[in-house]
């Protein structure tokens, strides 16, 4: 039987044309509710989500039986409950190679514009002020870069900030020293990173082990005017200590992209005239899009036509079923 895939979200038609060329029957909803995803998905051999969609067990639940893969056209899995997935049998999938570049480009974007107050002096133009005095900012040259996490993403921003004449340091013990060294940067310890940065950038993954890793404690480490951008996960910066932080300027500026909760309409963060918000815009340009949602549709592919299988998060569930020793 042909496989039935439902794109929800807006995955790119590059990926779901390869698909439909490949004889699946493509189904794209990108806007899709809750409730109708619900009633619709057990109809399904694949979903295909970004972060707009929350595949929660409940979704899940109601697919198990057809359902056999959840693809992720990009990196985070923190809308997919995967364990619920797992017990259903159901792959989860992610396509994150092509996202590197564009994310390390939105944050050296971010960079300056809590460096230079971009955004601040743009908002003021259009009301009429030419606001120079209060909008000077400060120089990248020169200046510490702590880099919280250097997988891809990482990495790519240590390469562009060395080239801009950064001190870059680094922080991830899941990484070797020798590729922190590679890229012109430093490994340092955690509190080295929080105690010695001029501008801190988060690049870690959302999991219990980094859930508000930026806290009170964390907050209180830092120099003094330390600038912050997080264009990772949201759940990684407690917001609350930001905004004391904030409040209080021991950080001078913070840029963030993602949230605790998205969108964050209400929080007090917005009303902040040193904070910068955009929405979840770190992967959005056309060629990173293309490059995911191509990189899933071989992927899926795969998955379905000759049993290969790439960038699965859960492969216990492509094992067979437990069999009991007989020893
Ligand atoms: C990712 O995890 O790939 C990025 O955060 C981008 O998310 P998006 O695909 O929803 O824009």
């Amino acid at each position: 039987m042909t496989p039935r895939i439902l794109a929800c979200d807006d995955v790119s038609s590059v990926g779901l044309d390869l698909l439909r060329a490949e004889g699946f029957e493509v189904v794209s909803r990108p806007g899709v509710e809750p409730g109708d995803l619900l009633a619709i998905i057990p109809d399904f051999d694949a979903l295909l989500v970004r972060s707009r969609t929350n595949v929660d067990a409940s979704i899940i639940e109601a697919g198990a039986g057809r359902l056999r893969l959840i693809g992720r056209a990009g990196f985070g899995l923190d809308r997919i409950d995967v364990p619920a997935a797992t017990k259903a049998g159901v792959a989860v999938m992610q396509s994150p190679a092509g996202i590197a570049i564009t994310a390390a480009e939105f944050t050296l974007g971010l960079l300056l514009s809590v460096a230079r107050n971009i955004p601040r002096a743009h908002e003021a133009m259009r009301s009429g002020r030419w606001d120079k005095r209060r909008n000077r900012g400060v120089q990248l040259f020169g200046k510490t870069l702590g880099i919280l996490g250097m997988g891809n993403v990482g990495r790519a921003v240590a390469e562009r900030a060395v080239l801009l004449g950064m001190d870059v340091i680094v922080h991830d013990p899941m990484v070797d020293d020798a590729l922190v060294v590679a890229v012109g940067a430093r490994p340092v310890s955690w509190s080295d990173l929080l105690t010695t940065s001029h501008f801190i950038s988060v690049h870690v993954a959302a999991s219990e082990r980094t859930r508000g890793l930026l806290d009170d404690a964390a907050f209180g480490q830092m120099k003094e005017g330390v600038r912050l951008v997080n264009c990772s996960r949201g759940a990684v910066v407690n917001e609350e200590a930001l905004l004391q932080a904030l409040r209080t300027g021991k950080v001078a500026a913070a840029a963030m992209d993602v949230f605790e909760s998205e969108p964050p309409f209400g929080s007090p963060l917005l009303e902040m005239p040193q904070f910068i918000a955009t929405p979840h815009l770190v992967s959005s340009t056309f060629e990173a899009q293309i490059a995911v949602a191509a990189e899933l549709a071989e992927q899926v592919r795969d998955f379905f036509v000759s049993g290969e299988v790439r960038g699965i998060v859960n492969p216990e569930v492509l094992e067979g079923p437990e069999t009991e020793s007989k020893s």
